[in-house]
């Protein structure tokens, strides 16, 4: 298996066979969590820093569970709190902790680049936890591996990924893997959600529930980033989920077996309706956060392999 990065920082950097070797290993890892003896000792000895800039719930607790499951040594840092919003100030906490010697940088920041920018002043391997608007490659493998597990494939399924598309990190990375392993992709949400240029991106967009869902294979809800928002994008929650909340009769639009997924957290009554993410015949929403674990299992996994690989001393 040959993954050659040093960092996990977007989908976009990622060949199809990359994007397969981290799904191939994740696969197993779904597997070993599974069992009531969960530990493998694949990252002992190496210290993995969880720095979120940004509050997180169930991506922190996923790479947490995932780096002990794995025999790092795993400690949390919550920025959230600080006032750490300017790059120079980042670049100077990254320089602290780099002198820490960790071996595994989990990062999520509010702006996006910021991650990219501080991968360029350490010496381990940095993963992208989310940055801003701009990507969360290990939430669009993770959903990669719930669709590739339910469907049996990536390519030639119709996906549609549903709501507030222009906010999203999880929208534009699931774009573009879904693109790289030749899915149909399909954007729906109103004009005011949907970023400029987004027909340039050989997707399909659509303002209407009814024609965008239309024989989907994959429904992708997302959640209304009303914190990344500054003014009048919607008229009226209740408006919004009137055309563009997936309820029974928007889903009955697509495949009979079309599976529903979300990222979370969800509004309920908002984006979706609570019985169709609580319908485990449809709902996958779970399958993801299970799948999580295993894809940090399997991404810190293979950046630890090129790390080992790397000559003794480089950290000096
Ligand atoms: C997403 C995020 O933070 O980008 N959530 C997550 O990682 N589980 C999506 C969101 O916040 O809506």
């Amino acid at each position: 298996m040959s993954f050659r990065h040093r960092h996990l920082l977007g989908i976009e950097d990622l060949a199809p066979q990359d994007i397969t070797a981290i799904l191939d290993l994740a696969d197993q890892y779904v597997d070993l969590n599974r069992r009531q003896i969960k530990h493998a000792d694949t990252l002992a000895g190496l210290t993995q820093i969880n720095m979120f800039f940004e509050a997180s719930t169930r991506t922190q607790a996923s790479f947490e569970i995932a780096g002990k499951r794995l025999g790092a040594d795993v400690m949390n840092m919550a920025m959230q709190h600080t006032s750490l919003k300017k790059g120079e100030t980042l670049i100077d906490t990254a320089l602290t902790l780099n002198a820490m010697h960790p071996d595994l940088l989990v990062v999520r920041h509010p702006m996006s680049g910021a991650v990219n920018l501080l991968a360029e002043k350490v010496n381990c391997a940095v993963l992208n936890a989310g940055d801003g608007r701009h990507e969360h490659p290990t939430q669009a493998l993770l959903d990669a591996l719930t669709i590739r597990r339910a469907k049996g494939r990536l390519h030639r399924l119709t996906v549609a990924i549903c709501g507030d598309i222009a906010h999203s990190r999880v929208a534009r990375s699931n774009i573009l893997l879904l693109g790289k392993m030749e899915s149909r992709l399909r954007l729906i949400g109103p004009p005011t959600l949907i970023p400029a240029g987004a027909a340039e991106w050989g997707v399909e967009v659509y303002d209407d529930m009814g024609q965008g869902l239309a024989d989907a294979d994959v429904v992708m809800m997302l959640r209304l980033q009303k914190e990344r928002m500054d003014g009048g994008f919607i008229p009226s929650e209740r408006e919004y989920y009137h055309r563009f909340g997936l309820d029974a009769e928007a889903l009955g639009h697509a495949k009979p077996d079309a599976i529903v997924m979300h990222p979370g957290p969800m509004n309920r009554g908002v984006e979706i309706d609570g019985t169709i993410a609580d319908d485990i015949n449809r709902s996958v929403i779970q399958d993801q956060v299970e799948m999580g674990v295993a894809v940090r299992m399997a991404a810190m996994d293979l950046l630890a392999r090129n790390l080992k690989a790397r000559p003794e001393g480089v950290y000096a």
